[in-house]
This record gives C-alpha cells, sequence and structure tokens, in this order.
C-alpha cells in the first residue's frame, strides 16, 4: 500500500515534469511565433482595418527649417548637368558605398553603360551613383579617409556619374541617400519621366525595363509606382534585427505598403510629390523603402506589383525568364555572364512563336511554382 502510494506520487511528479517542460518549451516557441507569424497577422489586420494611415503623416509632420536637417548636406560630388537638354525616360539611381567600386565598374560597363543604351535602345537614361562620406574606424587615421576619397575623384573624373553627399555612408543613413535622390532630380533632371533607385547589387534588364516604360510613358500613366510590394509589414521590435525599429520612432502596428528598396521605379509626377512630402516629414526612420512608403502614403500614392521586379535572392536562369525578366537581387560576380546570357539574341529566338511560348509557359511553370525550389519571382509569374 506504501509503496503504491509512492509510485503514485512518483507518477504525478513526474507528470508535473513533463506538463513543466512542455509549457516552456510553447513559451519559448511563443516568443519566437510572437516575432514572426503573429506580428504578421496582427500588422496585416491592423492594415485592412485602419486602411488609410493618415495619422502618419500628421504625427511625422515638422516644421521645414527642422526636415531641411535631412537634406542640407554639401555635396562633396556633383554633377548638375547630367541632364540638361536631353530627353531622359530614366533617371536610375544606383545606391553604393565608397568602397564598392567593382559593383559599379561591372554596372558600368553590363547593364548600366548610358552608350550602350543609348545606341541600342535609342533612349536617353541617366545612370547615377549616390554616396555618402567615408566612413572611417576610430584606429585608422584621417589619411586612409583622405586617399579613399582621392580614390573616389578619380573614380568620377574617369566616369562622371558619382553624387556624394557630406553625411556618413552608412546603413542607418540609407534615407538621407532617399531624400538626396528625390531633392536631386527635383533640382536638376524634374522633366525624367521616371525615376528609379536600386541596389548595386541588382541586375537590371534594362531592354525590357526601357520598354516597359516606353509603353507606360506612351499611355500617359500617372501615380505610377512600381517593384515588388510589401503589404501590411510589421516593424521589427525585436533589438538584435538590422531592421528594428524602436516605438518612439514608428508606433503602429503596420507599415502602410511599400516596394523593396532593391529596385522600383516610380513616374515624374510621383517624383515630384514624394520630394515635397520629404519637406514636412520627420526621416528619423532609418529604413528608406518604408520611408518612401511613409512618404508616398502622404501624398495618396500606392505602391503596385510587377511580378518580374525582384525581392531578395536571385531569377532562375533561363531564357524564359530572361525573355520577361525586369530586375534580379544579389548578382556581383555573376553580372558580366547573365548581362551576357540575358541580352543575346537566342533569347528572343528561342521564346518567341507558338512552339516558344508554349516551351516556356512550361519551363517557367516547372521553375516558377516548385515549392522545394525557392526563387524570387512568385509562381503567379509563370502565368503572364
Ligand atoms: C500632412 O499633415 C500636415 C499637418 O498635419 C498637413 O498640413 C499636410 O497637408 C498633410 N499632407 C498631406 C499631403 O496631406
Ligand atoms: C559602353 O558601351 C560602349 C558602346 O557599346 C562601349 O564602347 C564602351 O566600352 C562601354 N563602356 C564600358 C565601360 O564598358
Ligand atoms: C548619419 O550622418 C550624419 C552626418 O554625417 C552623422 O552625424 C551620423 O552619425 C550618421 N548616422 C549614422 C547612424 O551613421
Ligand atoms: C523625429 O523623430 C525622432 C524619433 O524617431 C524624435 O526623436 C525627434 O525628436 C523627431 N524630430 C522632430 C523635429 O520632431
Amino acid at each position: 500500500m506504501f509503496l503504491n502510494f509512492r509510485r503514485m506520487r512518483k507518477c504525478k511528479w513526474l507528470q508535473l515534469m513533463t506538463t513543466c517542460l512542455v509549457l516552456s518549451v510553447v513559451m519559448v516557441c511563443w516568443e519566437q511565433m510572437e516575432n514572426s507569424v503573429f506580428s504578421h497577422v496582427k500588422s496585416y489586420s491592423y492594415r485592412y482595418l485602419v486602411n488609410g494611415f493618415t495619422y502618419i503623416n500628421k504625427s511625422l509632420t515638422i516644421p521645414r527649417e527642422q526636415a531641411r536637417t535631412f537634406s542640407n548636406f554639401d555635396y562633396l560630388l556633383d554633377h548638375p548637368d547630367k541632364c540638361v537638354n536631353k530627353d531622359v525616360l530614366l533617371l536610375l539611381f544606383v545606391k553604393t558605398s565608397p568602397e564598392n567600386i567593382e559593383r559599379r565598374n561591372a554596372i558600368r560597363s553590363t547593364w548600366g553603360n548610358e552608350t550602350y543604351i543609348q545606341k541600342s535602345l535609342g533612349v536617353t537614361v541617366r545612370v547615377m551613383f549616390v554616396l555618402g562620406a567615408i566612413q572611417t574606424k576610430k584606429e585608422e587615421p584621417l589619411w586612409s579617409k583622405r586617399r579613399g576619397q582621392k580614390k573616389l575623384v578619380q573614380e568620377d573624373s574617369l566616369h562622371g556619374d558619382l553624387v556624394q553627399q557630406d553625411f556618413l555612408d552608412s546603413f542607418h543613413n540609407l534615407t538621407l541617400k532617399l531624400i538626396l535622390q528625390f531633392h536631386w532630380k527635383h533640382h536638376h533632371c524634374a522633366h525624367a519621366r521616371f525615376l528609379m533607385t536600386a541596389d548595386d547589387d541588382i541586375f537590371v534588364h534594362m531592354p525590357n525595363l526601357v520598354s516597359y516604360l516606353q509603353d507606360v510613358s506612351s499611355r500617359g500613366v500617372t501615380d505610377f509606382w512600381i517593384g515588388r510590394v510589401h503589404r501590411g509589414a510589421p516593424p521589427i521590435r525585436n533589438k538584435d534585427s538590422k531592421y528594428y525599429v524602436s516605438y518612439e520612432m514608428y508606433q503602429w502596428l503596420s507599415y502602410p505598403d511599400y516596394t523593396a528598396g532593391a529596385g522600383y521605379v516610380v513616374s515624374r509626377d510621383v517624383a515630384d510629390k514624394v520630394y515635397h512630402a520629404t519637406l514636412t516629414l520627420n526621416a528619423s526612420l532609418y529604413i528608406d523603402d518604408v520611408f518612401m512608403g511613409i512618404c508616398a502614403n502622404a501624398v495618396g500614392v500606392s505602391p503596385q506589383e510587377h511580378v518580374y521586379f525582384s525581392g531578395e535572392n536571385k531569377a532562375p536562369y533561363h531564357p524564359c525568364i530572361f525573355d520577361r525578366m525586369m530586375t534580379s537581387h544579389g548578382h556581383v560576380e555573376d553580372i558580366y555572364d547573365l548581362w551576357k546570357a540575358a541580352t543575346h539574341p537566342r533569347v528572343k529566338q528561342r521564346t518567341s512563336g507558338l512552339t516558344g511560348r508554349l516551351y516556356c509557359a512550361a519551363v517557367k511553370m516547372a521553375l516558377l511554382c516548385n515549392p522545394y525550389h525557392f526563387t524570387t519571382y512568385p509562381c503567379k509569374a509563370a502565368f503572364l
């Protein structure tokens, strides 16, 4: 009897321990879920409930003199005449950092070659690299910064395409870089029909993009803002994240819709409206694409999805994809090969005609709708 009782106690004890263990596991997991699934669900429902975000403009509006502190940096390198007397279809800003000269050179000799674009596509595109001032670590001597800047000046005298403002070039100053682009366009290239902003590790299929923008322009489209759209994204409250945003900076559950900063395009009228929004908004929020969403929201512009604009990740390498792609993200060394392959005349041959189209429909379904093989374009891109 006594033995039995002890056994029962032991059983209960074990049960209790197991329950505790399960509970703590659930709690740990819950915290993870809280940070991803849960906040996305909360944020997404919030986005649909509030739907206007008009209070954001209200609460982030600051006096003009204070807003000016986000834009009144001196220009260290500049080319204010780049657009003068030119019918510019697209003003394309590449966000770059002082040390990324290899990336800039790769872009200059592939998709960003203005001479090539003018000759073979018959339009004027201006490609400018935007950057801030060189950051030096504490232990580095001042001359290393001076030497770095001298190199930039040399590079710029060779290519004439760097626009540099005197704020520290850092991740947390990306919004200043965004403001620089819209202000520069307003002052020096207001007539350019489109503005694009892109990372320096992106691949742009320039022939596809140009013919698409020519079509959009000929239809006189306004309020045009296109890219990979993030809808109802929640602010990240985890302090360890690169994208951490405090409640003081942004207090709501969801951001207004915005396009991935990897690459997006706006029409002239949108660029102008966004410029005006930056004159009165508090630009402390350092995630540049989110800030763009806030500016656009303030002036009543919302983004549209284009399935062949990339978010993260690369596009699959295939002529059927090359035939449709606009941008693909995460290219550095392979940019030369990709440019050659994607613009090869064989691409058009293989993908045109009835057989080409049928073949490509099958290939794209296999490449984009395979759940085990994540690529940057959504499955629905296979059917468009
Ligand atoms: C944003 O808010 C400010 C002040 O609340 C207001 O004056 C301004 O017109 C608003 N902007 C837009 C585009 O609604
Ligand atoms: C750009 O293209 C032109 C004409 O196709 C070519 O002559 C020039 O070398 C190219 N520039 C670079 C940097 O590759
Ligand atoms: C942004 O640039 C300003 C001006 O150079 C500098 O004072 C500030 O420290 C920079 N911020 C970050 C986070 O790098
Ligand atoms: C802008 O917002 C930051 C918080 O993100 C705040 O500390 C700062 O005081 C604001 N600036 C103005 C001028 O209100």
